[in-house]
């Protein structure tokens, strides 16, 4: 059988991984270009992975009629135009999060694959880390009774590099804590209703320059009355620490773990381990299982396991937390949806 021929947009963190996932460790699909505005660093990526076309733009990658679908890794504020771009040239699209930054980005996205009849799967890959795939089985076959309460916590070891953020990603709340409002859907099975958020630029002044937070803090209630609360921080020092629990009326499920290998050191000194230091650690399966299960859905014909409108739902969380913080008020997702779409059409 023929291999899907994939493009890689953005060749950055994010993008040098998915291309290493389709290059070596997806038998269906095969790694044809990759694309960055920096073309120097395609090339090298190019290189790296023995393949012989890079190019410096997604108009580039997607006139190649080899290429049968695009992952989207650019800068979270190109992510609408590359979609449009991909979509135009009837590519299948598997986009990082977030899919657009507005509420009318994302609508604009979802229209953008079904007027041109291609798949748009989105990049919350937490949902293909087994443990988290376990944990949403177990709540779904009833095991823990009604879920009643969602904690999830993010933090990173480090601040990402600020080329990242002068690239136009970077958002607390739409870049990072959204992975958690993707979780807080998923586990609960309930849509998040209400938020009140908190944040600040408590411990990385260097982010000062981009009006960015650096830790934030959002309280969540849920359509039926199941409550929650998140936490995001970009600078923990001891590692990546991602960690959730949904207390349910039957059981409690906790996910997560510091420890990156199996090993421990029991001294005069005291006991000490390892800690899992980065995402691209922490999730590298998962980033291969959700790279898998979208190019499998291509080659079905399938409906992608995360869809548009799962991304659509996760921005609005996050832009009602980033208007509650701002505004020092609780805020309706519902609200907040409804008022992008007002805020654009005036
Ligand atoms: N799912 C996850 O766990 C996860 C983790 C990190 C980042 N991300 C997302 O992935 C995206 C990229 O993040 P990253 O950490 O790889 O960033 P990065 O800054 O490391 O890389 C971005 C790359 O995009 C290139 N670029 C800039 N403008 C471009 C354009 N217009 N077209 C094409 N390429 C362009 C840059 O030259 C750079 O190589 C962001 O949207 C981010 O939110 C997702």
């Amino acid at each position: 059988m023929a291999k899907l021929g994939v493009g890689v947009l953005g060749v950055g963190r994010m993008g040098r991984c998915h291309a290493e996932n389709v290059r070596s460790r997806v038998p269906e699909a095969k790694l044809v270009a990759v694309a960055d505005v920096d073309v120097e660093a395609a090339r090298r990526l190019a290189a790296d992975l023995e393949i012989e076309h890079s190019y410096a733009s997604i108009e580039e990658l997607v006139e190649r009629k080899d290429v049968d679908a695009v992952v989207i890794a650019s800068p979270s504020r190109f992510h609408l135009a590359n979609v449009q771009a991909a979509a135009a040239a009837g590519k299948h699209i598997f986009c990082e999060k977030p899919l657009a930054l507005t509420i009318d980005g994302i609508d604009e996205a979802i229209e953008a694959a079904r007027r041109a009849k291609v798949l748009l799967q989105v990049g919350f890959m937490r949902r293909y880390d087994p443990a988290y795939a376990e944990a949403c089985k177990r709540i779904e076959a009833g095991e823990i009774g009604t879920p009643i309460i969602f904690r999830s916590i993010g933090r990173d070891r480090q601040p990402p590099p600020l080329s990242f953020y002068q690239s136009g990603s970077g958002a607390l709340f739409l870049d990072s804590t959204i992975h958690e409002f993707d979780l807080a859907r998923w586990l609960m099975h309930d849509e998040v209703a209400e938020v009140h958020a908190f944040g600040g630029t408590l411990a990385c002044p260097e982010l000062v320059q981009f009006g960015e937070l650096d830790a934030g803090m959002v309280n969540l209630r849920f359509s039926h009355g199941a409550i929650g609360n998140v936490e995001s921080f970009r600078q923990s020092r001891y590692g990546y620490d991602i960690y959730t629990e949904v207390v349910g009326s039957k059981a409690t499920l906790r996910v997560g773990y510091l420890r990156q290998t199996a090993l421990t050191v029991l001294s005069g000194e005291g006991v000490s381990h390892d800690v899992v230091d980065h995402f691209l650690m922490r999730f590298a399966e998962a980033y291969l299982n959700q790279l898998r299960d979208f190019l499998r859905s291509v080659l079905r014909g399938s409906e992608p396991s995360v869809t548009g409108e799962d991304a659509r739902q996760a921005l609005a969380i996050a832009l009602a937390a980033a208007r509650s913080q701002r505004d020092s008020r609780t805020v309706l997702v519902a609200e907040e949806a409804r008022a992008d779409t007002v805020h654009s059409a005036s």
